[in-house]
């Protein structure tokens, strides 16, 4: 028999949102190698590119099994001329040369390093960049005025570049379901984003608010956020109010793939607690609000979570007791929250939407247009053929309008 009778051929369905993708990645070097190339393709304001090779390194995270020669991805999808090229260079000579000199130019470490900078984008970063302007040092003695949320992403710059944990989500999520709560008794915060997929790490951390009753949630976003702004969690916020209902181009036709709640981004100050004694046990946090659950005697401002191996403080203030610390030792961090609010009529859309992962988001709106002739956003989904909006309450609703068979969070990592 020939070798090619040996050789297993992997068989993938070609919408990212007609797989599932577990955090298990059997290709993680090619698909770190593809990344990279959708990475700087996307800082360099080349979306179609970016889009081409994120698709094909999706496609590598759900094969079942390593790669191991290029005969054997024949017939997969989204496999472009320049993707395969990458693949067979790395599994022929163990590097791509492209890579390799992508992540080594100067170029691309510089897109990097100042869109590493929350509040600084590709074009802006590319016009510093032609100014020769190449590290956070050239940055700040170019005389640059940098707006609200750069000056913040500076301060914060090494803060926001490490990945958040998700017992410091889990920290954050306590204290939001505790302003959410104590501003609106119904209320309900669920934790979205990369950390409802299930990722240990993240680059902030997303949640959704919604209430109970349709309008309950008027409002909702200025109380929260001046409620922990009054505590002294937040380091920086910019709220932007929902832009739904008064836009006039109506749900089915997004002005882009931004939806349009109301939302906060912002900067919290997440304390760490390493040397504090008797915390209570963990306190559950998720998907609904834990009210009230602190242990007696936390002010109303601080909870004492278990965090896996650490001991994690979130605290309004700065103080607390500084025996413990080291000297020069900041007893706290900042982190990335990102916090949107929803009515119960659009949760469904909304929590789909937020979950990620962003290719699988894209995916199903790719899904919804090209094969059902939908329009799916954040807020709604709009059949074209029958010209009327299509319900629904749950995710799984939203999956069986679409023919698609229902993918769960955790294999949503596309
Ligand atoms: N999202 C959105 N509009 C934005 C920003 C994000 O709809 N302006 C959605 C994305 O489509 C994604 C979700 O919010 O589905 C989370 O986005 P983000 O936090 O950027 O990504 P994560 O998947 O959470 O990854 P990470 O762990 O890096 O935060
Ligand atoms: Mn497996
Ligand atoms: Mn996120
Ligand atoms: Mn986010």
């Amino acid at each position: 028999r020939t070798d090619d009778a040996e050789v297993v051929v992997f068989c993938v369905p070609s919408y990212a949102c007609q797989r599932r993708t577990t955090l298990e990645n059997h290709n993680t070097i090619l698909t770190d190698a593809l990344s990279l190339l959708a990475e700087n393709a996307e800082l360099s304001d080349q979306e179609g590119r970016s889009v081409a090779f994120r698709r094909a390194a999706a496609v590598m995270k759900a094969l079942p099994g390593a790669v191991t020669g290029v005969t054997q991805l024949r017939g997969l999808p989204c496999l472009g001329e320049h993707s395969l090229r990458v693949i067979k260079d790395i599994l022929e000579t163990g590097a791509s040369a492209e890579v390799e000199s992508t992540k080594q130019s100067e170029r691309y470490k510089a897109l990097k390093v100042l869109t590493g900078i929350f509040g600084v984008g590709p074009k802006t970063a590319e016009r510093w960049i032609r100014e020769g302007i190449h590290t956070l040092q050239q940055l700040q003695d170019s005389g640059h005025t940098l707006n609200r949320a750069q000056q913040a992403g500076l301060q914060h710059y090494d803060d926001l570049n490490q990945p958040v944990a998700k017992a410091e989500a889990d920290a954050i999520a306590e204290v939001v379901e505790r302003a959410v709560v104590s501003v609106s008794p119904g209320a309900q915060v669920t934790l979205t984003g990369g950390f409802r997929r299930g990722k240990p790490t993240g680059h902030d951390v997303d949640f959704l608010i919604t209430h109970p009753e349709e309008g309950g949630e008027d409002g909702l976003m200025s109380k929260v956020v001046s409620r922990l702004e009054s505590q002294g969690f937040l380091l920086y916020q910019k709220t932007t109010r929902n832009s739904y209902l008064e836009s006039k181009d109506g749900p089915a036709r997004p002005a882009s793939n931004m939806d349009r709640f109301e939302r906060c981004f912002s900067i919290f100050k997440l304390h760490e607690d390493e040397g504090r004694g008797t915390g209570h046990p963990g306190t559950p946090t998720g998907n609904t609000a834990a009210a009230n659950s602190g242990s007696p005697g936390d002010s109303d401002s601080r909870s004492q979570i278990h965090g896996g191996e650490q001991r994690l403080l979130v605290s309004g203030e700065d103080g607390g007791p500084e025996e413990t610390k080291p000297a020069g030792h900041r007893p706290w961090r900042a982190v990335r929250v990102d916090l949107v609010v929803s009515p119960i009529s659009q949760f469904a859309f909304a929590l789909l939407g937020w979950t990620g992962s962003k290719l699988f988001e894209r995916e199903l709106r790719r899904w919804a247009g090209h094969e059902k002739t939908m329009s799916l956003s954040s807020h709604a989904l709009y059949d074209n053929k029958q010209s009327r909006y299509l319900r629904a309450t749950s995710e799984q609703e939203i999956f069986a309008h679409l023919g698609l068979e229902f993918i769960p969070p955790s294999e949503r990592n596309a």
